[in-house]
């Protein structure tokens, strides 16, 4: 491998380049009022950029809705407004409770210049994702969709403090909304209005908060704030590479913060037109949607790209994407094959990125420019300070190739600034001055970072994380499961999918019928995402002396690994 062909400086990035750089590119002085959504809109056409079109939006059935800034502007406005009018305030929590629709990214938006916080939901979240997290921040408003509202309707007794229920298409036919209940039909075109007094927030002013699954207890809302965006912007800017005349496409879902750091905020920032897709996932629609859009920079993730591998490399060479110009990935470790089949089928390299929620932007990256070693994530964004850490002494691990906890040093401007409500679990990712990822990783002679695994038991299924816990709480809301472990299992497309270890309870038997109906339970109660695709029926789970079940174990052996010494476990 040799590093000769790099083009970019990257040491001396490293000793020049400050998140500052960012303020001043943004128009920001410190002192002002700072607003993502000012920066991400309205910014953009006070710069003559009304007419740029922001968002280039295709539904499943094909039909292309452009939204220009201008549009996002008073479209925003709408929402920011009505919002307003309902008495929702600065730091009120606004759930976002919906599909990739246009109202989707111009909502987030809305949200922000209102000063209340973003807080996207994923739209496959059953009922019970949906209560913890909106019980949990005691969201006072959800926007959705008559598709979605049904499942909105069953936690609402559970969350007084939710009271608007803004419907984006509740004006079309079919049962009529339940305004006593404060559902709201909001039609978002109908709603615009030209101006709107953004709220006047300031660097530490939150702004998004994203949950995030752990191995113990409920899922965990990170908190982000209004100076993220200099994080974010300065890696859109050199890491995507995006340029004024880009045509973005990120093919996250808003849901995840790759799909509102680097789906919205990023690119909106920069005033560069994205494209969105709210269809299913096909190969042949990719491309189409790449080729029709001439899409330019494109960051997606390994999961999809195996699949694309999948769909082999015939069917992208009937599509002209002579557009595309660079790539990137996140989400999961990508494999060194799909470097080299992203070579072989579009003749460019894969850039994977690193980071996760709680970083808000990326950390670890491959630069364009930079040597691609496939298999690895690359280096520190260059005003990162990233190491692996040893795990007793919390210091740098010189060794090279030695591996150890991957840690970043704080501050940097997109970091969580807590856990909501559980400040305590915040700090217990800090260690001797550093911010330690969960991650374990090693670094190469060249300064490259390789991925060796999570240090914890969160199973990432597709580049998303499922928490054990969650899957075994809501097993035992199923009549037949006496007990359970929730593992991952390898899997050549998603990298791991959920596998169930379950005991019965005395007469029930271990046959399909049960097994299907704790599979439909969990796909309905959480999300597809985090339904077991096996269910192993046992007699009795392995634990620990004080009745910790070991998934590590359970684990080893799914993945023929050593099981090493479990002495410890048992007398845990
Ligand atoms: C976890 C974070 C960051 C946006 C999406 C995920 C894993 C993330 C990579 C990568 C290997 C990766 C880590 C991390 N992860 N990127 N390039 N290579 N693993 O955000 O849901 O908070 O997940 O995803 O385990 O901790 P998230």
């Amino acid at each position: 491998m040799t590093l000769s062909s790099t083009t970019i400086d990257y040491e001396r990035l490293r000793t020049t380049l400050d998140w500052k750089a960012a303020e001043a590119e943004l128009g920001w002085e410190p002192g002002k009022p700072l607003n993502i959504g000012y920066l991400a809109v309205d910014r953009n056409v006070e710069r003559g950029l009304g007419d740029k079109p922001a968002l280039i939006h295709e539904d499943s059935t094909g039909t292309v809705r452009t939204f220009t800034y201008a549009d996002v502007k008073r479209l925003s406005n709408g929402f920011a407004n009505r919002l307003q009018e309902f008495g929702v305030k600065e730091l009120d929590r606004v759930c976002l409770f919906l599909d990739k629709a246009p109202e989707l990214y111009i909502g987030f938006a809305g949200i922000l210049k209102l000063g209340a916080v973003a807080q996207p939901l994923f739209s496959a979240f059953g009922e019970d994702s949906l209560l913890q997290r909106v019980e949990d921040s005691k969201a006072v408003a959800i926007i959705t969709s008559r598709k979605l509202v049904s499942r909105v309707r069953k936690i609402r007794d559970r969350v007084p403090e939710l009271k608007h229920v803004l419907v984006i298409d509740g004006n079309a036919e079919g049962k009529p909304l339940r305004t006593d209940e404060g559902e709201f039909a909001f039609d978002m075109e109908a709603e615009a209005v030209p101006e709107f007094e953004i709220a006047k927030t300031h660097r530490e002013s939150p702004s998004v908060l994203h949950y995030t699954s752990g191995t113990t207890g409920k899922p965990k809302g990170a908190l982000h704030v209004h100076s993220s965006v200099f994080g974010q912007y300065l890696t859109t800017k050199m890491v995507l590479d995006l340029k004024d005349d880009d045509v973005y496409w990120c093919t996250a879902d808003p849901g995840w913060v790759t799909g509102t750091s680097y789906g919205i905020i990023g690119p909106w920032t920069m005033g560069v037109t994205q494209v969105v897709l709210d269809a299913g996932f096909s190969a042949e629609r990719w491309y189409q949607t790449m080729a029709k859009h001439k899409v330019t920079v494109w960051y997606t993730a390994p999961t999809a790209i195996r699949l694309l591998m999948k769909a082999g490399t015939d069917v992208v060479k009937q599509h002209d994407l002579s557009a595309l110009r660079h790539m990137c990935s996140v989400g999961e470790p990508l494999n060194p094959e799909g470097v080299h089949w992203g070579r072989e089928a579009f003749d460019l390299d894969f850039h994977d990125t690193y980071w996760q929620t709680e970083t808000g932007s990326m950390m670890i990256t491959n630069l364009p420019g930079m040597v691609v070693k496939p298999g690895s994530m690359g280096r520190p964004f260059p005003a990162v300070d990233g190491a692996v850490l040893d795990p007793v002494t919390w210091e740098p691990v010189s060794e090279v190739g030695k591996v150890g906890m991957i840690g970043i040093r704080p501050p940097w401007p997109s970091l969580m600034r807590t856990y909501w409500n559980n400040s305590a679990t915040y700090y217990s990712k800090f260690h001797n001055g550093w911010y330690v990822t969960g991650d374990r990783g090693s670094i190469d002679a060249d300064g490259y970072f390789w991925f060796s695994g999570r240090d914890d038991d969160v199973i990432n299924t597709g580049g998303h994380l499922v928490g054990p816990f969650e899957i075994e709480s809501a097993l035992l809301e199923h009549p037949a499961v006496a007990e359970s472990a929730a593992i991952g299992k390898p899997d050549p497309v998603n990298m791991e999918v959920v596998k169930a270890f379950v005991a019965l309870k005395p007469g029930f038997t271990g046959d399909d019928d049960t097994e299907l109906s704790i599979m439909n339970l969990i796909r309905k109660k959480l999300s597809p995402l985090a339904m077991p695709q096996e269910i192993e029926f046992v007699d009795k789970l392995p634990k620990t002396r004080s009745g910790k079940i070991m998934r590590r174990l359970l684990k080893a052996q799914e993945w023929g690994e050593e099981i090493g010494d479990i002495s410890t476990l048992e007398n845990d």
